[in-house]
């Protein structure tokens, strides 16, 4: 493929629940052959913890399965994101509307979608905040995230037309 599927994750302050989404998804396309197909990134709508690496009970959570967010940066969601990305899916309704606040011709609200739209088990569409509360939080975010990143990317097969090659 010549373009990149743009896929953004973002949530509040890109230190828990979006790195892990990006970091999940992005394991899931490695594993099916597919890096090449995505361009994938996180961000929060607030600035508070631009610069900062993901929360250490996120980072620990992921390690338990296997995975390392050890690289992530956080970062803020920019309005120009709602143009250069293809697919931007937030994990809360106070991130959609803070996404959907900057795009202010109504023009890519298309684009924008709540992530747990896509979970077999959606509960109020919404992957709860885990940054106040204790470490079951995290597994929790860690369950939900995981099983609707798999179906986003079967979803993008199918939609894209993609071939996944065997790990
Ligand atoms: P996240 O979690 O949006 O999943 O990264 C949060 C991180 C930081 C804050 C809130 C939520 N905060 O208020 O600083």
């Amino acid at each position: 493929m010549d373009t990149p599927i743009r896929i953004q994750f973002v949530c509040l302050g890109n230190i828990c629940r979006s790195p892990l989404a990006e970091g999940l998804f992005r394991e899931k396309v490695e594993a099916h052959g597919l890096g090449n197909a995505f361009e994938i990134d996180s961000s929060g709508t607030g600035d508070w913890h631009v610069g900062s690496k993901a929360d250490g009970r996120m980072r620990k959570t992921a390690r338990k399965h296997g995975l390392s967010i050890e690289d992530h940066r956080a970062s803020q969601f920019q309005p120009a994101d709602l143009e250069a990305y293809d697919h931007i899916f937030v994990m809360d309704k106070s991130n959609l509307n803070d996404v959907l606040y900057l795009d202010e011709n109504d023009a890519y609200s298309g684009k924008v979608r709540l992530f747990r739209e896509l979970d077999p088990e959606p509960g109020n569409y919404q992957v709860p905040d885990p940054y106040q509360g204790g470490k079951e939080g995290f597994e929790h975010v860690y369950q939900i995230v995981n099983r609707t990143a798999e179906v986003l990317l079967n979803r993008l097969i199918d939609e894209y037309d993609l071939t996944p090659q065997a790990a």
